[in-house]
């Protein structure tokens, strides 16, 4: 290539803000001319490293955005010790079909058995596909409802939230909420009914919900809408966490206490 050529290409290629062009493009000269590949698979194979480096960095950019208390992958995750689980459900639901169609995932089971990891993975999935996600638990997301409620402006918050692909609530049912919380979270889920899609955790069954948001009629309204286009995944057995701990069984893990 000719230093004008190549000078061009730098100049261009910053005004695409497209900086990866620039190196793509010198490097795969001589690829192409070695390979004798044609104008076009030239072009192709430069434009394919920028869309790729884009995307990886887009995606960081989404993960570190979500707000994910830890890193898990969905490759972590051993489907040994959770042998009730459908490793196959799982691979689907990694690939983020899902969310195209608005469904939301709930993972039930007790203290330690994977529900946190699981939804992480799926999210961490959801945005390599480019979904931009959004992770808390169930306290904070009531705390930034009514943040927002006491501003006076909770129905731009909702709007607002719409724009991700995935929220994910964790730990609904560790701290029971106060009263209003019951219908703040009703608003956010039914703004979600069928557009946008909700990964919940939850330590205690459906039936129970009614006690922690304090409102056994919102939250049936509530859980109507969550399980209409879901997954409900039961998880089971001991901590992951007591795994090597000689422990076997812990208080919260008794049948009434769970969502088993
Ligand atoms: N099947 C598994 N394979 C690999 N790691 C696991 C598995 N299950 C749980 N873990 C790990 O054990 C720890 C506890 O799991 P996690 O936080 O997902 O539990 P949880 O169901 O959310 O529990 P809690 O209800 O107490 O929040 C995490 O570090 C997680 O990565
Ligand atoms: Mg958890």
């Amino acid at each position: 290539m000719s230093a004008d050529t190549i000078k061009q290409i730098e100049f261009l290629s910053r005004a695409l803000k497209a900086p990866r062009i620039r190196d793509a493009a010198s490097r795969l000269a001589d690829q192409a001319r070695d390979a004798g590949w044609s104008h076009e698979e030239y072009l192709a194979a430069v434009l394919d490293r920028e869309v790729a480096a884009r995307d990886a960095s887009g995606a960081q950019l989404r993960i570190r955005a979500a707000g994910f208390p830890s890193r898990k992958t969905l490759d972590d995750f051993i489907f040994d010790h959770q042998p009730a689980l459908k490793r196959d459900q799982i691979i689907h639901l990694g690939g983020g079909l899902f969310l195209e169609q608005a469904r939301n995932i709930v993972l039930l089971g007790p203290p330690g058995t994977g529900k946190t990891h699981l939804a992480i993975g799926l999210g961490i999935k959801a945005a390599h596909a480019g979904h931009r996600v959004l992770f808390g638990t169930a306290v904070e997301w009531v705390a930034r409802l009514q943040d927002a409620h006491h501003r006076g402006r909770l129905a731009e918050e909702i709007v607002r939230l719409r724009r991700y692909g995935l929220i994910i609530v964790d730990e609904v049912g560790y701290i029971p909420f106060e009263q209003d919380a019951a219908n703040l979270f009703f608003q956010l889920v039914s703004s979600r009914y069928e557009h946008a899609s909700l990964i919940l955790t939850s330590n205690l069954p459906f039936a129970r919900w009614g006690d922690v948001f304090g409102d056994q009629v919102v939250a049936a309204a509530m859980i109507d809408r969550i399980v209409h286009h879901a997954d409900v995944i039961s998880l089971k057995g001991a901590s992951y966490r007591l795994k090597d701990s000689g422990i076997t069984t812990l208080p919260s893990a008794r049948p009434e206490n769970t969502a088993e």
